[in-house]
């Protein structure tokens, strides 16, 4: 299952709970601050050209998942081939993972060609200017409707990613968990409470801050940090304790043998199931466990799959949120190609090209193409 944006849907006995941020006064002081250290200090990224709902919108999509320097290539290819909504709305959805493959979190890119659908329909192409109606948008979370909202439309709204619980915390030395939906509320009616005019940039500034400064895992730069007067963690001694997180639950282990089958310069992609992890994606074909060379030939001469060769090619191991893939792979040169219901033979042009194959396959897919490419 592939992890949305968390709600904010908070039980109502949590609701209750009072005094989770006592020490929230240096908030609005932290405001001037900010914002003319961010006019100094703010990287140029493309998405910051303009503040054009939909740039911004295709950003905090991508950022969510991925590092600003790997995002910034993807962005660039994802603008030049669909441009606006209209050409989102109606793009092929094959050639809508293609662009977004590497980048993960699939349905992401799913929901925003819904999305633009909705806004092609309902608001006549143009994005709606209201918090609500952000919110009610396919993929729009509180956090992706706050970024957007303030970013585009100024609206008076904060946009509380990872950064910013972090960032938050240590300025107000909170030390509940921030993976309670409770306290990730209270950080969000904090910054509510300071919200200045220049509410888009202000957003930012605390963004900008988690990622250059205020950096997570013990590697701080306090000492040139614009608020360091202000924090009370560090003013206690106490940014190493903060955040404080719930420990995640541990990931699955799954073992899979994956077969490169080899046929004619061409390779065996299947197209995964329309439903669950890596929906509707292309891959090798693969089954559970870790066989044995000669098991996998009994498995590959049981399946009626006649080859002149297999061979022991990579093993490969892929982290999801809450599964962990570790596979080994075969190449499989085949004397003929073999008919697979779901599957495509494809060539290096269309693996590189047309068929979307998800980063859990990527090094059995990039020296799969060297290999097809030195066999020409
Ligand atoms: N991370 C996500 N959105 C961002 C933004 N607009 N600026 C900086 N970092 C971000």
């Amino acid at each position: 299952m592939e992890m949305e944006e968390m709600s904010m849907c908070v039980p109502s006995n949590e609701k209750e709970s009072k005094g989770i941020l006592p020490n929230r006064e240096p908030l609005g002081s932290i405001v001037p601050l900010l914002l003319e250290w961010y006019d100094q200090n703010k990287r140029k990224l493309p998405w910051r050209e303009n503040t054009d709902p939909y740039r911004v919108w295709v950003s905090e999509i991508m950022l969510q998942q991925t590092r600003v320097d790997t995002v910034i290539p993807y962005y660039m290819r994802f603008l030049q081939e669909c441009p606006d909504l209209l050409t989102l709305a109606h793009i092929p959805e094959e050639q809508l993972l293609k662009l977004w493959e590497g980048l993960g979190y699939y349905n992401r890119v799913r929901n925003m060609q819904k999305a633009a659908q909705k806004i092609q329909s309902e608001y006549g192409g143009q994005f709606p200017g209201e918090f609500e109606l952000l919110r009610s948008l396919p993929g729009f979370g509180e956090y992706t409707a706050g970024a957007v909202g303030s970013i585009a439309f100024q609206l008076r709204v904060p946009a509380v990613d990872g950064n910013v619980l972090r960032v938050i915390s240590r300025i107000v030395e909170n030390k509940e968990d921030i993976t309670k939906p409770v306290v990730k509320k209270e950080i969000s009616a904090a910054i509510q409470a300071v919200l200045p005019e220049r509410v888009g940039d202000f957003n930012q500034s605390l963004m900008e801050l988690g990622a250059m400064i205020c950096l997570p895992n013990g590697d701080p730069c306090c000492t040139v940090c614009p608020v360091k007067a202000l924090c009370r963690a560090y003013a206690e001694g106490s940014v190493q304790d903060i955040p404080v997180k719930a420990a995640k639950p541990d990931r699955r282990i799954e073992e899979r043998t994956v077969f490169i089958l080899i046929s004619q310069g061409k390779t065996l992609l299947r197209k995964r199931k329309s439903q669950g992890l890596l929906a509707g994606l292309w891959e090798f074909p693969s089954v559970e466990g870790k066989l044995k060379i000669s098991e996998a030939r009994a498995f590959l001469q049981q399946e009626g799959i006649s080859f002149t060769k297999v061979q022991t090619f990579k093993s490969a191991k892929h982290i999801f949120s809450h599964i962990e893939w570790r596979m080994s792979g075969y190449l499989v040169y085949l004397k003929e190609e073999w008919k697979e219901a779901d599957g495509v033979w494809a060539d290096t042009s269309q693996l590189e090209k047309e068929y979307a194959v998800p980063s859990a396959f990527k090094s059995f897919y990039q020296d799969c193409i060297q290999i097809l490419k030195s066999n020409q």
